[in-house]
């Protein structure tokens, strides 16, 4: 056999292997017009990463510019030793330094409502968005239980958008500083998240 022939004849067995790979993967990807299996790799999504972010979350309540404010209550709420029924609407800066005025890093924008009879037990429905750099206009939903009288409070991290798509996580948050009369918290956040 010459050799440009079975050359040729190699390459050609090549081509037809390949075209039986790919056909058996399509098949195997069925699609249905609706929804259909992708491979995660294909898709862009090679390596999931493990991110820390640390804050400071600035809740004020009181004074012209509150950053929190409340939206609805009960009857009974003011009663309430813990403000049972209390749903307060923030839109909190998030700096770098525990500093009001340091590096404005992102926004805490959600709800928390008071969810407890017996503590001050909070639910909180946040989303994180971030303004820092590479994480500009990306975000991370956080969605949990907050006992603000705690030492150390963790809450899921059950979502995210833009560079953090498919986070999930927790958060930690500790009191950095309460002002009893005013109402004012700084609150220190450390949040560690999986995502791509
Ligand atoms: C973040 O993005 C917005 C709009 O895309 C832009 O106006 C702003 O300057 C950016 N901020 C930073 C800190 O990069």
């Amino acid at each position: 056999m010459p050799k440009t022939f079975s050359k040729l004849l190699s390459s050609a067995f090549f081509f037809l292997f390949t075209l039986l790979f790919w056909s058996i993967n399509l098949a195997s990807a069925k699609s249905n017009g609706f929804s259909n299996v992708l491979s995660p790799k294909r898709f862009g999504l090679k390596r999931e990463k493990l991110s820390h972010l640390h804050f400071f979350f600035h809740d004020i309540v009181s004074g012209r510019n509150p950053t929190a404010v409340l939206v609805a209550s009960a009857a009974m709420t003011e009663k309430s030793k813990t403000s049972f029924g209390a749903v307060v609407m923030a839109d909190d800066p998030l700096t770098a330094a525990p500093q009001r005025n340091s590096k404005l890093v992102g926004k805490a924008q959600g709800i928390y409502a008071f969810a407890a009879q017996d503590e001050v037990g909070l639910l909180m429905v946040m989303n994180l968005v971030f303004m820092e750099g590479k994480y500009n206009g990306s975000s991370l939903n956080l969605l949990g239980r907050n006992t603000v009288f705690s030492t150390v409070r963790e809450m899921p991290i059950v979502g995210g958008s833009g560079l953090f798509r498919f986070a999930r996580g927790y958060a930690q948050a500790k009191t950095h500083t309460f002002d009893l009369k005013s109402g004012d918290a700084v609150v220190e956040y450390n949040v560690y998240v999986f995502h791509y």
